[in-house]
């Protein structure tokens, strides 16, 4: 099986969560026989649709723009399995996500076509692949992804590929903190063994997503620690100009 996962997240390494739990489904993955690879849109160039609608007239699944999209839709074309991973950008995913999906225009026909009750494009000659939504969140509370599960949900049923798996991880800038050093790890175990699960079973089950979901602590504590966290940094950033 030949996964595709795209990661819309601006930061890249150990800080971004986007990446760290990308990194261990698609360790899963492989584990369980699957070809993986990522596109890191911010290392690409992926220009902004211009809305000239070229590539459904005049070139039909050609976009005008000659850059990093032309081979990022090849790949994302031909792949049986779609990790879409973007954090969650003002409840939405990140303009680099939301960019990346505007360039897939190609990939649909301009013709109308009723589905189940609304119009939509058809996909152009090819078959979406199923989808997996992989996204984290500062805020504790996992109501947050709503928004963006209903909007990844929402073009699903327009025909842009089922969504087989949906892993959403809130409070993710706490999970390297010191005192929940063991929970990240367990939070990485599960994320791993969700991608041995979607490569053996085609799905995440609900004893593997409970444990990524955990809960890390209650809401007056985050509220607590996520405010000591940013008055020390505002702290920290005056003492440092106050110094020189
Ligand atoms: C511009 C911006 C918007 C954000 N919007 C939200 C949001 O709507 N809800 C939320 O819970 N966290 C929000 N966050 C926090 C991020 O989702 C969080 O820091 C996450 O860990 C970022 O992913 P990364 O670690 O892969 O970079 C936002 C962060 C930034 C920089």
């Amino acid at each position: 099986m030949n996964v595709v996962a795209v990661n819309g997240g601006p930061r890249k390494g150990k800080i971004s969560k986007t990446a760290t739990m990308l990194e261990a489904l698609l360790d899963g993955c492989r584990h369980a026989g699957a070809n993986t690879e990522v596109i890191n849109l911010r290392e690409k160039e992926v220009r902004a649709c211009n809305g000239c609608y070229t590539c459904w007239t005049k070139t039909p699944g050609k976009c005008v723009q000659d850059d990093d999209m032309k081979e990022i839709l090849e790949k994302y074309r031909r792949a049986d399995l779609h990790i879409l991973a973007t954090p969650l950008y003002f409840w939405g995913p990140t303009a680099l996500m939301k960019n990346f999906i505007d360039r897939s225009m190609p990939l649909s026909h301009p013709f109308f076509l009723e589905k189940d009750g609304l119009l939509t494009h058809p996909p152009r000659d090819y078959t979406p692949a199923p989808k997996v939504i992989l996204s984290v969140c500062g805020f504790p509370e996992l109501d947050h992804f709503e928004p963006l599960s209903h909007w990844f949900h929402f073009m699903a049923g327009r025909g842009l590929g089922s969504i087989v798996a949906e892993i959403y991880r809130p409070a993710s800038e706490f999970l390297p903190a010191p005192p929940f050093r063991q929970q990240y790890e367990e939070i990485l175990a599960a994320t791993r063994q969700a991608g041995i699960e979607l490569i053996t079973r085609g799905k995440v089950t609900k004893e593997t997503l409970a444990v990524i979901q955990q809960d890390l602590m209650d809401k007056a504590a985050y509220i607590k620690m996520g405010n000591a966290y940013f008055q020390g940094e505002i702290d920290r950033w005056e003492a440092k100009r106050a110094s020189k």
